[in-house]
């Protein structure tokens, strides 16, 4: 087996200054990515149940496209982002605003300290590709717990670091294709993100053992049904 290389860490929120505007951002994450997150929706969908009417808070949704494709498929559920990035918000309101989910709310913030959110407010936490920016996940976890009613439910999805030769294969072969540099920055990400391993340390550590850590060939997924 090989050795897992040390986090090489992707902090804190992406804005205008990270060598493009978040419009420009939100474009390339939807020509390419689409597939992506209408799949996240699926597996949220497949995974979660009931769902039926569920007030969800999405943590960094960036450009919204995860969540609207929720929203998309499942106009029942009410949605609230909370994003570390102003100029995300800006892009993610116009984006849902566009797709005819102007009633979405984002909120600026962190997921390490969601002080703006009283407890016990939703029914469902999710998030994508999000956790490999938090400076603090146990932090998170704990205020997911606390926004969260007794009962709630949760589906983070992210890369995972430790992937199989045939992972990094598949990684290294189909980053050369994608445009935009963004096949460098898929590979920061990984580089950035967890092992299913450290999440179920983490997790035992802070006692919540009733959240599960499921992974495939490229990522992980820490869920509560
Ligand atoms: C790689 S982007 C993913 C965006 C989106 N979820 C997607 O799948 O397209 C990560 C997002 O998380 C936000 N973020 C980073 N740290 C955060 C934190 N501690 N709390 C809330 N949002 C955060 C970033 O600003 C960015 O918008």
């Amino acid at each position: 087996m090989t050795k897992v290389k040390p986090r090489i860490i992707e902090g804190g929120a992406i804005d205008d200054s990270s060598g493009m505007t978040m419009e420009q951002y939100s474009e390339i994450m939807k020509k390419q990515l689409g597939k992506e997150y209408i799949r996240f929706a699926d597996n949220v969908i497949k995974k979660i149940n009931p769902l039926e009417d569920s007030t969800v808070l999405e943590i960094g949704p960036g450009p919204g496209w995860a969540g609207i494709n929720l929203l998309k498929k499942r106009k029942d559920l009410k949605l609230v982002g909370l994003e570390a990035s102003p100029d995300m918000i800006r892009v993610a309101s116009e984006n849902a605003g566009r797709e005819g989910f102007s009633d979405v709310k984002y909120i600026q913030g962190f997921g390490e300290n969601m002080h703006q959110i009283n407890d016990g407010q939703f029914d469902l936490v999710i998030s994508r590709d999000s956790l490999h920016h938090w400076t603090e996940p146990d932090k998170v976890f704990k205020e997911i717990r606390r926004v969260l009613m007794s009962n709630g439910k949760l589906y983070i999805h992210d890369s995972r670091r430790d992937m199989s030769l045939f992972g990094r294969l598949i990684v290294a072969i189909a980053s050369k294709f994608i445009p935009n540099n963004m096949g460098f920055y898929w590979k920061s990400s990984i580089a950035a993100s967890y092992t299913p391993d450290e999440i179920k340390t983490m997790l035992s550590e802070i006692s919540f053992n009733d959240w599960q850590v499921e992974s495939d060939l490229l990522d992980l997924v820490i869920y509560r049904t």
